[in-house]
This record gives C-alpha cells, structure tokens and sequence, in this order.
C-alpha cells in the first residue's frame, strides 16, 4: 500500500495546523492546495476577505490551482479546508473538477466557527461518487489553534487509519 497524501487550503493558518498535525501523526506527505491568486491571510482585513469570497461563491467562480498535485502517487488523500460562507471555499470545487478521485479513499477535514462541516462532507461524496469518502473531522478553529492533537488521534482510531513508514 502506498503512503496517504493530506491536500490543504488555509488562509488564515488554521487547517495548515490540523494538516501538518495530521502528517506529524500518519507520515503522509503534506501539500497546499495553492492558488494562482493569493488570499490576504491578515485578519485585520477579513471583512474584505469575506467579501470576496462570497463573490465567489455567488458567481460560482472556480478560482485556479497553481500548483500540480501528484494525486496518481497516492490511494488515500486527506483533503482539509477552512469553512467559508457555510461551505468549503470555491477552489475546492476547481480541485475535485481539475482532478480524478475515482478508485481512491478520500478523508475529509475542515476547520470552523460554529459551523461545522456544514454539509461539505456529503457534497464530496456526490462529487466523487468513484470515491471512498472515510468520516471526516471538523474542527473548531480555537482548538486548531491549540493542536488538536488529541481529537486528530481518536479520529484517525475511530477510522482505523493504517499508518504507513
Ligand atoms: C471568508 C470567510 C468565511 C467564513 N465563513 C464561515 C462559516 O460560514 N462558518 C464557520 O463556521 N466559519 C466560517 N469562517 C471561519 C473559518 O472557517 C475559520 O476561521 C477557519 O479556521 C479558517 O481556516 P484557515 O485558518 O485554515 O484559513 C469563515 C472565515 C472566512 C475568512
């Protein structure tokens, strides 16, 4: 079996925390998600931030990926966001349209402020219906913040995640 792959988008830091928690725990290979437009990652600025990415989601945009994912090297990918406007941020979209997730085991994550994974889970699963899409975990961003640790392992238990060297 090959080793898991983790995919992240995070503007603010938050998910990256979670995914590299995830890496430090699995030995899966980290990678962002990385857009051809950046994000203002200041949170002194979230208003405009809001604003645009709402606009994004109102216009169903499917802002580009910069960078190539090597998705054909890997059987099992973690894929963690933050939540935007009640759903996971438009480029996610760009991910599961730009690539094939057929015959490989998806395991969601997203980090929040109340939300949950508002849905975005079982959108994957209608999205990637060639997919194994494994319980995902949602993760308030004061606890991404703090490590996470602990909920990352019982999580990773509770889907009986191999860790591979
Ligand atoms: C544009 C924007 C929209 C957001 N919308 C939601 C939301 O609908 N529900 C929610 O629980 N949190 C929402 N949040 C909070 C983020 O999900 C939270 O701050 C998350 O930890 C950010 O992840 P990151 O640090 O990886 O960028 C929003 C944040 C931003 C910047």
């Amino acid at each position: 079996m090959k080793k898991g792959l983790i995919l992240y988008f995070s503007v603010y830091g938050t998910a990256k925390l979670v995914a590299e928690e995830i890496a430090r725990q699995t030995n899966a290979e980290l990678m962002e998600i990385e857009p051809v437009v950046p994000y203002d990652s200041d949170r002194n600025h979230y208003n405009s931030l809001a604003r645009l990415a709402k606009r994004e989601h109102d216009t169903d945009m499917r802002p580009q990926i910069k960078n190539r994912l090597p998705l054909e090297d890997y059987d099992t990918i973690f894929i963690g966001y933050p939540m935007w406007w009640y759903t996971f941020p438009m480029i996610i979209y760009t991910l599961f349209e730009a690539y094939d997730f057929s015959g490989k085991t998806i395991i969601p994550f997203n980090t929040h402020m109340g939300s949950g994974d508002g849905g975005t889970y079982k959108t994957i699963k209608e999205l990637c219906p060639g997919a194994n899409v494994l319980k995902g975990l949602p993760i308030e961003m004061s606890d991404a913040e703090g490590g996470a640790e602990n909920a990352i392992k019982n999580w990773l238990e509770n889907i009986n995640y191999q860790v591979l060297t």
